[in-house]
């Protein structure tokens, strides 16, 4: 889709009905004009998450591209890229049985104040899957009937750190630091701090419960949303290459990452995938 107001400026594609836009012409190496910031800053808030292709960014350029967007964010329990204490490496080696991120989730909800996006780089990709799937989670709140609504509105939510990705042996190439644990309490339903609009923001399975409820009860209301939030129809998948980069709100979205190209019994070589990620607060 041209940008009617620019012709022959950067090319806007959805990627489904649901989220997510491939944006073409422009170089994200070079300090963005004014036109082009705003371009891309439109699309990221109509589509959630844009995806770009062919971006050669050093470690600093990945950094000053995520400045021009808000603060940087430095993680609280996983160790930095040396040299580089903004910079996130998400790294399954070759040899490693898991993804750091593979199941449903909104990053660091266990801060008061989860961060507001990401801009995750492709370093080295495997030559097929390990694709990451985003979720719009404004239309999965829509989605729900008004009853179900008036039910999840006023509700709250206990969001616990992962222990399981702290633990020995897991994801051994990323170094997790000593930390206090931490949790956080956050609605169900959130209000995006920029839009302003209603969107799903459930724990995740065995991370957290509903507050002034019975376990029981907790857990049936968050199983239904956890799935209904789940439905493919609300999410997009993105194809990685070497040099693509996806930048998401995560406030109003979930996103994970596909744990199928280290399958033993399908014969295939081992593959290493890594990914850079800068955080905005
Ligand atoms: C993440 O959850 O931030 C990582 C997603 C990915 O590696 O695709």
């Amino acid at each position: 889709m041209a940008n009617a107001a620019r012709p022959n400026h950067i090319r806007i594609e959805p990627v489904t009905g649901a989220l997510g836009a491939m944006v073409e012409g422009v170089d994200l190496a070079q300090p963005l004009d004014r036109d082009t910031f705003s371009d891309i800053k439109t699309a990221f808030q109509d589509h959630l998450v844009v995806f770009f292709r062919d971006q050669v960014l050093t470690p600093e350029q990945h950094l000053a591209l995520a400045r021009q967007f808000g603060e940087l964010h430095i993680h609280p329990t996983t160790a930095s890229k040396p040299g580089y204490p903004e910079i996130l490496e998400v790294i399954k080696e070759a040899n490693e049985k898991e993804n750091w991120g593979d199941g449903w989730h909104s990053d660091l909800p266990f801060l008061a104040s989860p961060p507001a996006g990401s801009f995750l780089l492709a370093r080295e990709v495997p030559p097929f899957g390990g694709d990451t799937q985003f979720a719009n989670m404004y239309i999965a709140y829509e989605a729900l009937s008004d009853e179900m609504k008036r039910i999840v509105d006023p509700l709250k939510c206990l969001h616990l750190q992962n222990p399981i990705g702290y633990r020995p042996g897991k994801n051994r190439s990323m170094r997790f630091l000593e930390a206090e644990p931490t949790e956080a309490i956050h609605p169900l339903v959130r209000i995006h701090p920029v839009t302003g609009k209603k969107a799903l923001f459930p724990a995740r399975k065995g991370l957290g419960r509903i507050q002034s409820m019975k376990a029981a009860e907790s857990e049936a209301i968050l199983d239904f949303v956890r799935v209904h939030a789940e439905n493919s129809d609300f999410a997009c998948r993105f194809r990685w290459e070497k040099n693509s980069l996806a930048f998401w709100d995560n406030h109003a979205t979930q996103h994970r990452v596909t744990a199928d190209y280290f399958f033993d019994y399908r014969g295939y070589e081992p593959h290493r995938r890594h990914m850079d990620r800068v955080t905005i607060a």
